[in-house]
This record gives C-alpha cells, sequence and structure tokens, in this order.
C-alpha cells in the first residue's frame, strides 16, 4: 500500500459492523435455529450454552442472564450478601463492578490497583479487611487476570468469600486457573464488545456450588421454584434470550481464534512501541498472559497523543476516565473514613490511560497502519 493511501486510512476505535458483516451468513442461520425453534424464552440454545460455556471455563455451573450488571448482582445476592456487608473492591474499573455490589445493599470498600495491571494490588487487600468484609470482588481488567493466587490466599484467611467481574476476561489463564473458575462465584458479560460478545445484551454467572446456580437460576427469574407458579425467592427478570444464546455458542468456537488474533494484534503494537518509556504499556510482559480485551498505553498527555493519532485516522478510547473518589453515586456509598482516602495510582491511571484500537474486526491492513503511526509517535507524547 502507498504512502498516500495509508494516510487516509480510517480505523475506528471500535468496528462491530465488519463483523456482522463478515459472518452475516452464520448469524443469519443462528436466528433461523431460533426461529423454527419456537422457543422464544430459555430452552435447549441457552442450556447449551451455559453448558458449553462451563466447559470451557472449567466450571460445574453457569446460569445465563440479562447482562454483567446483573451477574455481578445475582452472584452476590445469591451468597446473601446485602445491607451491612462491606465488598471489598477495585478502585479503578468499570462503575458496573461497584454498582452491581451497590445494588446490592453492600458498601464497596475500595482498594487501590497495580501500576504495571491495572488490577486490584493483593499486598493492600488485607488492611481493608474489616470484621463486617463478606467479600474480595476482583475484576481483570482489560483482559489481564488479576493474581487470583494471592487474593484465593487471602479470602481463605479471614474466611471471607471471593468473586471475579470477568466481564473483560473471557479464556484468560490467571495464577491460580481459568478466570472465572476460581472465585466462589464469577460474573461474565457478553455486551457486543467484549471478547466474546453477543449481538445485545447478555451475562452469565459462573460457580461450582449447585446451590449458589439454583439460586441465580430462581432469581433471575422471579423467584421462581420448580414449577411455574411457585415462587421461592425475590428476584427479576434477567434471563439470557435464546437468539443471544445462538451468536455466542458461534462466537465461543472462534474465540480461541479470535484470542490469537487480539494476541497478534498486541504482539505487534508492542513492538512498535518498544522504545517507548518501558512502563507506558500498561498489561503483562509476555503478550501471551493477556486476552488483550484492550490494549492500553499510558501517557501524562493523554490529549495531545490521542490527536496525534486522530489526525493519522487511528480512533481511540479512555477506560476509564474515572476512579471510584470521582463518582458521585459510587462515593456515596462508600464508608465515611473512605470518602477522605486517597487511591493515588488509581487516580493517575484514570488520568493517563488510553486504549487503541484492538479487536478480531480489524484487518491487516488496519493493524499495519495503527502499528506505523504507533512507530511514529513522538515519544515524549508517551511519557509518563
Ligand atoms: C469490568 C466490567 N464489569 C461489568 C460490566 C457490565 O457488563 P454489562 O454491560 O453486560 O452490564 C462491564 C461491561 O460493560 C465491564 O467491563
Amino acid at each position: 500500500m502507498g504512502g498516500t493511501a495509508m494516510t487516509k486510512m480510517i480505523v475506528p476505535f471500535f468496528d462491530l459492523g465488519a463483523l456482522a458483516r463478515n459472518e452475516a451468513e452464520e448469524v443469519h442461520a443462528c436466528i433461523d435455529e431460533v426461529l423454527t425453534s419456537g422457543q422464544f424464552i430459555g430452552g435447549e440454545l441457552v442450556e447449551r450454552f451455559e453448558i458449553e460455556f462451563a466447559q470451557f471455563i472449567g466450571v460445574n455451573e453457569m446460569v445465563g442472564v440479562g447482562n454483567g450488571l446483573d451477574a455481578i448482582r445475582l452472584a452476590l445476592e445469591a451468597n446473601r450478601i446485602g445491607i451491612g456487608d462491606e465488598v471489598i473492591v477495585p478502585a479503578f474499573t468499570y462503575y458496573a463492578t461497584w454498582l452491581g455490589v451497590m445494588q446490592t445493599g453492600a458498601r464497596p470498600v475500595p482498594v487501590d490497583v497495580d501500576h504495571a495491571t491495572a488490577n486490584i494490588d493483593p499486598h493492600l487487600v488485607e488492611q481493608s479487611i474489616t470484621e463486617r468484609t463478606r467479600a474480595i470482588l476482583a475484576v481483570h481488567l482489560y483482559g489481564q487476570a488479576a493474581d487470583l493466587l494471592a487474593l484465593r490466599r487471602i479470602a481463605d484467611r479471614h474466611d471471607i468469600l471471593l468473586f471475579e467481574d470477568a466481564a473483560q476476561s473471557h479464556g484468560a489463564q490467571s495464577t491460580a486457573g481459568m478466570s472465572g473458575s476460581v472465585g466462589d462465584a464469577s460474573a461474565f458479560s457478553f455486551y457486543p464488545t467484549k471478547n466474546l460478545g453477543a449481538f445485545g445484551d447478555a451475562g452469565a454467572v459462573a460457580t461450582n456450588d449447585p446451590d449458589i446456580a439454583a439460586r441465580v437460576r430462581s432469581r433471575r427469574s422471579y423467584g421462581q421454584g420448580t414449577t411455574k407458579y411457585h415462587h421461592v425467592d425475590t428476584g427479576w427478570n434477567s434471563r439470557l434470550d435464546p437468539i443471544q444464546a445462538a451468536i455466542l455458542l458461534l462466537h465461543l468456537e472462534k474465540l480461541p481464534q479470535w484470542t490469537d488474533r487480539r494476541r497478534a494484534i498486541a504482539t505487534s503494537y508492542r513492538g512498535a512501541l518498544s522504545n517507548a518509556s518501558a512502563s507506558s504499556v500498561l498489561g503483562p510482559v509476555d503478550s501471551l498472559s493477556s486476552v488483550w480485551h484492550h490494549f492500553v498505553v499510558r501517557s501524562t498527555r493523554r490529549e495531545e497523543f490521542q490527536d496525534f493519532l486522530r489526525d493519522r485516522g487511528v480512533g481511540t478510547d479512555v477506560h476509564y476516565p474515572y476512579s471510584i473518589m470521582t463518582v458521585q453515586p459510587a462515593v456515596d456509598a462508600l464508608r465515611p473514613e473512605d470518602r477522605e482516602a486517597h487511591f493515588p495510582v488509581s487516580q493517575t491511571l484514570s488520568e493517563q490511560v488510553v486504549s487503541l484500537p484492538m479487536g478480531p474486526w480489524m484487518t491487516d491492513a488496519q493493524v499495519e497502519h495503527v502499528t506505523t503511526i504507533l512507530s511514529e509517535v513522538p515519544r515524549d507524547l508517551l511519557a509518563i
């Protein structure tokens, strides 16, 4: 490709339309299967997805639900976490992590994250445990698993529960096994942009405990008991749609190959950034231990860096421009002592992170274009 064509290339941050267009025939076949089945709520496709995804993660039970936020709330409530309880959370994550805790009536207790991974720093967890602490909720941000070995040990030592928000880590290995399989229960989102995404809202709760799975199954469907008009619990309506389940079955088959593609893109970007400040790229040293939900770079001159890329056709986003201390409804839910606390790493990351285009929808030419532009970024724009 010649230089003029290169400068005209546009690489949006996401292009899910491209993904859908590439697999239009297969997706139409999925929808046809649901139409033919006549089963528009629950049914065989939902059950098949639950079984296949449980096998993929390595858990005994998977319960499909409406979205990732509900999955967090259902996982916690099924373990009877609620008013008066404290749940330790990273101070830097997507708002839904904190909101899932807040919706149960429990208080989120923030802990700062590690500067190299953006995941909760296990060294800081124990000092936040009180007699009200019921659980740690770890998040695997950007596709890299949190240190589950350390977190599981802490949880066991203090006889508290460990939950995982695995919305960004489908297929990522942690220090203690596959993310989503180590916690007492784990929440998945299949929001369309996720590594394993539906073409609408969808989520799931993973666990090895059949009683917890049964409680989630009941609560996702009006607290239903064993028969239709038998209600044994509270709850609401948060079921996994069969059309989404059919698409998720299709995408689950492709996930290993999509993860390989993300890793190849990450390797290419890292090569282009190899002489940037060593810590300006967030994530593992080797490209294999992350599933690269996002490829994230840090810059103290974030807007100029984003402008440089935008002027050359490369879209970016920021995940996330806040820490828990700058989201008012979350601050309102904190213990009074936490409202005065400081989380310096979370604060710094919220001011510096930039996500680059990443995903299986990218063409070779798009990856090459972003890689070339990254190699041309003035290094002082990547200083931290
Ligand atoms: C870390 C994290 N937790 C929770 C969620 C919530 O998932 P959903 O959008 O399916 O409710 C998301 C994604 O949106 C997420 O990235």
